[in-house]
């Protein structure tokens, strides 16, 4: 991995900020973009010209790879303000690490992971008047590679784009959710790319996620690609289920992404004295539990999402309901959003101060 010193980031502020434009207190995710963008080359074998600069579009040859090959990863992140105004990240280091795990299985260079770090902390910094104060809000950041080289064949490209841009969100659900447990479709099976933020497993879900919407769920819950018996994860989310007072969230087996959320609420239920365990589980099991009456929670974990309690898991004609008190669920969304902008001591050093 080359060397680029973290002190050569070039920035470019805009003359205008477009911040003014938005009302923070009332935006969806995706639509609007802050001013500016980071952007990292990687040619000639070596990551060079790190730059924040004004967010704009970016000139790309139809035979970029990327377009057809698939070589194109991301990460999910999501900026806060702490108590005296400062912008906060929460666990970039261990963003750069999954980047870096994503584009080893895709056969795209890694990305130095300080750089990683420093660029995110300088850019959230930059952009510090775009996160909203709103509980449960928040700027979302997108880190992203993808192959930008021209040529048509089969094998690695030479040149990359490592870009950074940010997104003010609100909160995606206010509500509870309603999922669809997958028997036709699959999401991943083992030595394929489920484990990578890889963006083909995303459109590979597109459709499905379609079908389960035009039938009143909300997202898609996939099962395992032999029996469709194990539970793996949601459209954009992990799985937590409390079933006679203890939690079980299915365990990374290789097909599942490593959810950054999802580490931290197994730390958070852990230091609160709750069993969790990672391991298999059915939706039989799910079911069962149901039946003899020791379901007693689930949410989704995940950073776009935040934690999203379920409501209801669709399973063949059967509607797999939980109870309407979720207490644990919601202490676990209320914990995690109140050490994100410091109302409460983070007592597991997550959150890192910008400047
Ligand atoms: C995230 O939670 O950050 C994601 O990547 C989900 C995204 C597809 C909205």
């Amino acid at each position: 991995m080359n060397e680029i010193k973290i002190f050569d980031i070039k920035t470019t502020k805009v003359e205008h900020s477009k911040v003014n434009e938005i009302d923070l207190d009332n935006v969806t995710m995706g639509f609007n973009f802050t001013d500016h963008m980071f952007v990292c080359d990687y040619e000639n074998g070596q990551w060079q010209n790190p730059r924040i600069e004004p967010l704009e579009l970016i000139p790309t040859h139809p035979a970029a790879m990327a377009l057809h090959y698939g070589q194109a990863i991301f990460e999910g992140m999501k900026a806060t303000l702490g108590k005296n105004g400062n912008a906060l990240l929460f666990r970039p280091d261990e963003n750069a690490k999954r980047l870096n795990h994503s584009a080893d299985r895709m056969g795209m260079p890694l990305f130095p992971e300080d750089l990683f770090v420093e660029a995110l902390k300088q850019f959230t910094a930059l952009e510090k008047n775009w996160i909203p104060s709103k509980v449960g809000s928040a700027l979302y950041l997108r880190p992203f590679m993808y192959a930008d080289e021209p040529f048509i064949g089969m094998r690695a490209a030479t040149s990359y784009k490592f870009i950074v841009m940010a997104s003010p969100a609100g909160p995606m659900y206010s509500r509870k959710i309603k999922l669809f447990a997958e028997k036709k479709y699959v999401r991943a099976v083992n030595g394929g790319t489920g484990e990578a933020k890889a963006a083909g497993n995303y459109a590979a879900a597109i459709r499905p996620t379609e079908y389960a919407k035009a039938n009143g769920y909300d997202q898609v819950l996939w099962l395992d690609p032999y029996n469709f018996e194990y539970i793996q994860e949601v459209g954009t989310m992990n799985i937590f289920i409390k079933i006679g007072g203890k939690f079980v969230t299915p365990d990374l087996s290789g097909s599942i992404l490593s959810g950054i959320t999802r580490m931290s609420v197994i730390d958070l239920l852990r230091s609160k004295g709750f069993e969790v365990t990672e391991r298999p589980i059915t939706i039989s099991e799910i079911e069962d539990a149901s039946n003899n009456g020791t379901l007693e929670e689930a949410f989704g974990t995940g950073t776009a999402v935040g934690i999203a309690m379920i409501e209801e898991i669709g399973n063949n004609d059967l509607a797999i309901k939980f109870p309407e008190n979720n207490p644990v669920s919601v202490m676990v969304n209320d914990t995690l959003n109140a050490i994100k902008v410091q109302d409460i001591k983070d007592e597991f050093g997550w959150i890192v101060e910008t400047k």
